[in-house]
């Protein structure tokens, strides 16, 4: 698939350049043709003898080269790729990219070029979660450049959160998804942002105990997976589960529907969400800090429980950014379509994808699913299929959606 494809890697500076080394490799392994570009940051992180025996070819690192400039202008080499990547993307790149600075050679070939940007930033957390680059992270999704991570995790700096750069496997990943729709020629989510939720919640009742449902995530994670395949930016924020994390996208783990909904706001603004999660619609109203012991009196300690927030339908009302499309989940027992319906009204939502979840159907931690989409007036009722072929199918109607707006 990324054979004789012509990528442009940008390297900024950050620690997280020697993981662009192994990107390369891979890139080259699948005899991809890598053009690099070396910031002078990047090159206080891995040396250009590196970068250049790897991608086996010449690095670029200067805008004012008398040499590079007569035989490869800057502008040939943003315009001669067919995707420009910029791995790791430091908090200054991204600055500059936002602001359309072109001092340098790596801004120049970012403002220069007319080809698809994808970038995998990588800063301290505080850094990323800093006002300035959230803004500037938002402006650049507005210009359609696709944002790859920051995954979670043990930051170089010694501090923990967000702001490694994605493992070179899931850039891979996305890139080569791209190249996959653009050579199926086939509908595409590409430039849009999606929110999912999957999985169920945890609610605490004491350290120990929770109250929790039979949700096992799958249908979640593959709706996550099959938009991700469509090219879509992917945020799947996720409760507990047994699942790996589907390669190449956001994931927000999360364990009560407190956090989730919480979660569910900061990945906003997005174009679609998914609300796929059984979030537990009930929690305990003061969780025990302490384990609860039994008092010996044969009594059970009484729990009371409290509403916990409606994800779906606090998107579905958000004042100001309210996704274009919002899809429920309605899992039922009992008449399907008109139970789904009013659900659809109640929470202000644009689909709902029914369900039956009665027992004997399997569904429920099963590996099939049978549902109908619920669009306005218009119940279709999809056969019983796998739950990845429910996510493709109902990642090809949303590319349809967007493709008619
Ligand atoms: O109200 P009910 O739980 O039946 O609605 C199901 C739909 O609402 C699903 O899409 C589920 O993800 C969503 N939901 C939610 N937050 C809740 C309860 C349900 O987002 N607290």
């Amino acid at each position: 698939m990324l054979q004789a494809k012509r990528i442009l890697l940008i390297i900024s500076g950050g620690i997280a350049a020697y993981k662009s080394l192994d990107l390369i490799r891979r890139l080259r392994e699948r005899e991809a043709n890598v053009r690099c570009v070396l910031t002078k940051a990047g090159s206080q992180f891995v040396t250009p003898l590196s970068v250049q025996a790897l991608s086996e070819n010449k690095v670029y690192q200067e805008l004012f080269s008398l040499t590079d400039e007569s035989e490869m202008g800057h502008i040939r080499l943003s315009r001669e790729a067919d995707l420009v990547v910029v791995a790791p993307a430091s908090a200054d790149l991204l600055a500059k990219m936002a602001h359309g600075r072109a001092d340098d050679l790596a801004s120049t070939l970012l403002l220069a070029t007319d080809k698809p940007v994808m970038v995998a930033p990588t800063m301290n957390v505080e850094m990323w979660k800093h006002k300035a680059t959230q803004r500037n992270v938002a402006t650049l999704r507005e210009d359609g450049i696709h944002i790859i991570g920051p995954a979670d995790g043990d930051l170089a700096c010694g501090e923990f959160g967000s702001g490694r750069m994605s493992e070179p496997a899931d850039i891979l990943a996305v890139i080569e998804r791209y190249f996959g729709i653009q050579a199926a020629g086939s509908l595409t989510l590409v430039g849009r942002r999606v929110l999912v939720t999957s999985g169920p919640t945890y609610e605490a009742i004491d350290p120990v105990r929770y109250i929790a449902n039979r949700s096992s995530g799958r249908q979640g994670h593959a709706i996550a997976r099959g938009l991700g395949q469509l090219g879509a930016e992917v945020v799947l924020v996720s409760g507990p589960t047994n699942l790996p994390d589907p390669p190449g996208m956001e994931v927000v783990h999360v364990e009560s529907a407190r956090d989730m909904h919480i979660a569910c706001h900061q990945a906003l603004p997005v174009d679609a969400a998914i609300c796929a999660a059984a979030v537990a619609d009930w929690r305990a109203a003061a969780p025990a800090q302490q384990k609860i012991k039994k008092d010996g009196s044969g009594k059970a300690p009484p729990i009371e429980v409290t509403e916990n927030p409606d994800i779906l339908r606090d998107l579905s009302n958000h004042k100001v950014n309210r996704p274009a499309l919002v899809i429920g989940f309605a899992a039922e027992t009992q008449l399907v379509a008109t139970h789904a319906r009013e659900k659809m009204e109640r929470k202000g939502c644009d689909w709902i994808v029914a369900n039956d979840v009665s027992e004997g159907t399997g569904v429920m931690g099963g590996s099939r699913n049978t549902v109908h989409l619920i669009v306005g007036h218009d119940v279709d009722s999809w056969p019983t299929m796998t739950k990845e072929d429910v996510a493709a199918r109902l990642g090809r109607r949303i590319a349809e959606h967007f493709r008619r707006q």
